[in-house]
């Protein structure tokens, strides 16, 4: 029997694993990949790759967190050296990662959302679907997210807090008690890890979605699948489905139900 109520999910660009534990949390198949080591805690979730090696596996739904270098609106000023002329090594680096985020767009998965902060991705690809902010999932924090989709809702906030402030980083120090630059690759790194509150409901909003995607499917598969065989007993499920006799909470169904239906349709199938 399919596991129905399993999805696969692979989180690309990720070494926190803090997006593949949440997703892992309500018993999904997630994995983090990254080029880096993951920092997680569970390198058997961690596949330690170009993630363009991956995407043509067979996944239910990517979540990816591209590098944001060369993409962010905060870094175009490095696009131009001080006397004015194009850095041209800059603009080249520029249209690789917009080549990245375009294959991560493009990959054949049923449902993709792309994190990145405000960035050239607007303008040269297309507008996100959706802005996000930390305070809005539990940390007193401003930190604009934009999200682009395919075949997911927008993410809803689900507990906003007060604290409208950005994060000051430049208290952290090495383990030799030395401080650290803005710039050094141990701020970036903190600053770039996912927010805990916002993988939460990634992982809960977005499965949940997937499922009930996933269910409808089966469902239409099953509608037609009874109108050509005429199956009297799969007929009169699907009608106790239509009368709404299934199990919903917070008016999200449990594929399950449809999930058996489905199957005992192909194992009668079997037998007869
Ligand atoms: C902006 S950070 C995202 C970090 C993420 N939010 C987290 O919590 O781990 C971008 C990450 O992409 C990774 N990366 C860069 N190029 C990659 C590639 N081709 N395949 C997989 N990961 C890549 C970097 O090593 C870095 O960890």
């Amino acid at each position: 029997m399919t596991k129905t109520n399993n999805l696969k999910v692979l989180v690309a660009c990720e070494e926190s694993q803090v997006v593949t534990k949440e997703f892992r949390k309500l018993g999904h198949e997630a994995y983090s990949c990254d080029v880096v080591d993951c920092t997680g805690g569970h390198p058997e979730w961690h596949i330690k790759d170009d993630v363009i090696n991956h995407i043509n596996k067979d996944w239910d739904m990517m979540i990816a967190h591209p590098p944001c270098t060369y993409l962010s609106i905060s870094g175009s000023r490095w696009l131009y050296n001080k006397d004015g002329s194009r850095n041209e090594e800059r603009w080249e680096k520029r249209e690789l990662a917009l080549d990245f985020v375009r294959n991560l767009l493009n990959a054949p998965i049923t449902h993709i959302a792309l994190e990145n902060p405000v960035s050239v991705i607007s303008s040269q690809i297309r507008k996100p679907d959706n802005v996000i902010e930390p305070y809005q999932f539990g940390h007193g924090e401003t930190k604009r997210t934009c999200l682009w989709l395919k075949n997911l809702p927008n993410l809803m906030p689900t507990n906003i807090v007060e604290g409208r402030e950005t994060k000051i980083w430049n208290g952290m120090r090495d383990e030799t008690g030395k401080k650290l630059a803005w710039n050094s690759k141990e701020i970036k790194t903190a600053r770039s890890k996912t927010y805990k509150g916002i993988a939460e409901a990634i992982a809960n909003q977005w499965s949940k979605y997937a499922l009930n995607y996933r269910a409808s499917l089966l469902f239409f598969i099953l509608l037609s699948a009874c109108a050509k065989d005429n199956d009297r007993c799969i007929t009169y499920k699907v009608e106790q489905y239509q009368r709404g006799e299934t199990i919903c909470n917070e008016g999200i169904c449990e594929d399950t139900y449809i999930t058996e239906i489905f199957c005992s349709y192909y194992e009668n199938r079997k037998i007869n």
